[in-house]
């Protein structure tokens, strides 16, 4: 096979468990440990090992960071044995590094793999993220309403009050205006303290009671995000947000022209991914790693977006006493 091989997103996505995987099972040692960055460093190094055994010719688009501030898996480098389809990679080893130290639910290792130019090369700079699951019409929500305006708008789609819907934010001092504008509709909030791909995944996963997810967090999370809600449904849109200079000249050298685009879904993710992501801690979406005597099981959401499939698998395995 070559470079220019067709993306076997079918295949491809039972070996994206395996990376998922092996990164949760590496931070899973560290859970509670108050050490992110140790947490984190194991995930990567077990992301990268894993990733590097797969039949593709990948490029990291959304990484650990630019080369000269991420020795591994940072934007560009080259992984998997180079003997497959070229495709682009966008994971976090970690997503929640601070959950995981402190043991705090919904820490996740996440992964989207999708054809060469299929994401966008989001620098890491914030975004203003809005997402709702699958259901509704087009633009029924969209970053130009206001907080407000965003609840009273799902709640006449849904046909209910907007005491009706729960909206996910994450607990900055800088979301505090617009939590207190939702909260004035009478909308209820589940404050999160980090990890904004479960935040936005939460509004298209069935059973969690999260209607609707909004606020700034990271851009790579924004792409990894609308890569989970292509496959799983729901719209999104997000808008880069510069706070300097430099930050707008990262934007311009990944090759963004247009510095206010609002960006929707399938406008951050333009072609069929996959998806792939491990419980580290437990939570709403997925188990966390359980550890006894001898075992360790992780479960790991994998999905398709093209055919919307997704999968649950338990994986149980043999480890060396610790
Ligand atoms: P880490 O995994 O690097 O700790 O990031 C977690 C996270 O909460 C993301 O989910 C979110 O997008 C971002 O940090 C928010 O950034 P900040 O903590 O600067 O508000």
């Amino acid at each position: 096979m070559t470079a220019t091989a067709d993306f076997q997103d079918r295949m491809l996505s039972l070996g994206l468990a395996r990376v998922s995987e092996a990164a949760a099972l590496a931070s899973a040692r560290l859970v509670g440990h108050g050490d992110e960055k140790a947490a984190d460093q194991v995930a990567v190094n077990a992301m990268r090992e894993q990733l590097n055994m797969l039949d593709i010719a990948g490029v990291v688009v959304i990484g650990e960071g630019e080369r000269d501030e991420a020795p591994m898996l940072f934007i560009g480098e080259e992984v998997g044995t180079g003997n497959g389809p070229g495709v682009d990679i966008a994971l976090d080893p970690l997503e929640g590094t601070t959950l995981t130290a402190k043991d705090m639910p919904n820490a996740l290792t996440v992964i989207a793999m999708g054809p060469r130019g299929s994401m966008l090369h989001a620098p890491d700079v914030y975004m203003d993220k809005l997402a709702i699951g699958p259901g509704f019409e087009a633009d029924v929500v969209t970053l130009d309403m206001s907080p407000g305006e965003r609840v009273t708008a799902l709640a006449k789609a849904r046909g209910c009050a907007p005491a009706d819907i729960t909206v996910c934010i994450l607990e900055r001092p800088r979301h505090e205006a617009m939590i207190a504008e939702v909260r004035a509709t009478g909308a209820a909030i589940r404050l999160i303290t980090d990890g904004d791909v479960a935040g936005v995944m939460h509004c298209a996963e069935p059973g969690t009671g999260i209607d609707m997810y909004m606020g700034e967090g990271g851009a790579p999370e924004g792409v990894l995000a609308a890569a989970a809600l292509k496959c799983m449904g729901g719209q999104m849109y997000g808008r880069l947000l510069f706070r300097n200079d430099d930050e707008k000249s990262r934007a311009r050298k990944a090759g963004i022209e247009d510095l206010n685009r609002i960006y929707s879904r399938d406008e951050m993710v333009t072609e069929d991914v996959i998806f792939a992501a491990t419980g580290v801690t437990g939570g709403t979406l997925l188990p966390g790693v359980q550890r006894e005597p001898g075992w360790m099981t992780t479960e790991t959401l994998i999905m398709r977006s093209k055919t919307g499939s997704v999968r649950r698998i338990n994986y149980r395995t043999p480890v060396d006493s610790e």
